[in-house]
């Protein structure tokens, strides 16, 4: 495995159908040809990803779109044309010609042009769109570095494409077009109000729970460390011979039985405590404490999307729930 920025290196493994790991602005992505089913299957494999998991078709231009999706309605047409490349995936109706395989099955298929130099550059000196999901064991912490795909991954990739941070740190906002109706899949940085605004049209919300989304299950992004979030002082003194490590929102007073203190923003502004989630829940999960505790997100605006994640890297199945309470 090798880590650098030379796109015509990540070009050739490409093209001869293997994996190479791209950086995007939201995290970075685990990427082969998104057309052909071996490839594909390198990514199920490397990420020990379920089957039914589909993944999302990254492309270079939007005007590719309709090559993939047999239909483009309106909505979707104007929410195109005003957030890619950027951070939105769009679910649409598949063209018969995409494999099972990168749609799990399903008659839909999620398109994103993302916004990064580098994979731009690179998906436009290719002739196939790429198949990428994050580049991370499934289930685990997204990576936002270069050097998070390589602590977990290199075993399973030819090359990484080092793209330095990403600018937004949070996964893009999924929105599916099903005829006339407008239904969110997962928050993001783009925000439902931006969405309405654009549609000019309210959109639906999806339980987060629904099989609709089949990636957005409960647990997910979880470190592999116990952690706890609510009122931080409070948790803290529940668990006074435990090594914490710490993660707020904006700066704490130092608590003594903590051994690490992180905050996410020390100026308290979300676009900034999106950029550090995953990193810190990544440094703090290699840390030499027991536990982690952490706090909610003010819930508006991106902090919608924030503790989205949260709740979901904190979700414990019912037996678990019941031995985190001998704690
Ligand atoms: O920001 C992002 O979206 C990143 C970067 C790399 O582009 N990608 C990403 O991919 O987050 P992944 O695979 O980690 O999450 C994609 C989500 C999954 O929850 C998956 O179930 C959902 O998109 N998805 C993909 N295709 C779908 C479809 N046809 N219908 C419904 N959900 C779909
Ligand atoms: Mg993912």
């Amino acid at each position: 495995m090798e880590i650098g920025t030379d796109i015509n290196k990540a070009k050739a493994f490409l093209e001869k159908g293997e994996l190479v790991s791209i950086p995007t602005e939201t995290v970075y992505g685990l990427a082969a040809n998104g057309l052909r089913p071996d490839a594909i299957s390198k990514i199920f494999a490397a990420k020990k990803r379920p089957a039914f998991n589909p993944l999302i078709l990254h492309l270079a231009y939007t005007n590719e779109a309709k090559k993939y999706a047999s239909y483009f309605p309106e909505a979707a047409q104007r929410l195109a044309t005003q957030f890619w490349p950027g951070p939105l995936t769009l679910v649409l109706p598949k063209q018969k010609h995409i494999p099972d395989l990168l749609t799990a099955g399903q008659a839909t298929v999620a398109l994103r042009v993302p916004q990064h130099p580098l994979t731009l550059q690179l998906l436009r000196s290719l002739d196939f769109p790429l198949a990428a999901p994050s580049a991370n064991p499934s289930g685990y912490i997204s990576p936002t570095e270069a050097a998070h795909v390589a602590d977990q991954m290199a075993d399973q990739i030819k090359y990484i494409l080092d793209g330095g941070k990403c600018s937004l740190g949070i996964e893009s906002t999924i929105v599916k077009c099903d005829g006339d109706d407008v239904i969110l899949l997962r928050s993001g940085i783009i925000s439902i109000e931006e969405i309405e605004n654009c549609i000019d049209q309210k959109m639906q919300q999806n339980p987060s729970t629904s099989v609709e989304a089949p990636g957005m299950l409960l647990a997910h992004y979880t470190p592999h460390k116990k952690f706890l979030i609510g009122d931080i002082a409070h948790l803290v003194s529940k668990h006074p011979t435990k090594n914490i490590g710490i993660l707020s929102f904006m700066p704490l007073q130092k608590f003594s039985n903590a051994k690490i203190q992180l905050s996410l923003s020390p100026k308290g502004d979300l676009t900034e405590a999106a950029q550090n989630l995953f990193s810190y829940l990544r440094s703090l999960d290699k840390e030499d404490i027991e536990l982690i505790i952490g706090e909610w997100m003010p819930e508006n605006g991106i902090g919608i999307a924030l503790n989205d994640r949260l709740r979901r890297a904190t979700f414990l199945s019912p037996q678990e729930n019941k031995k985190s309470e001998d704690l």
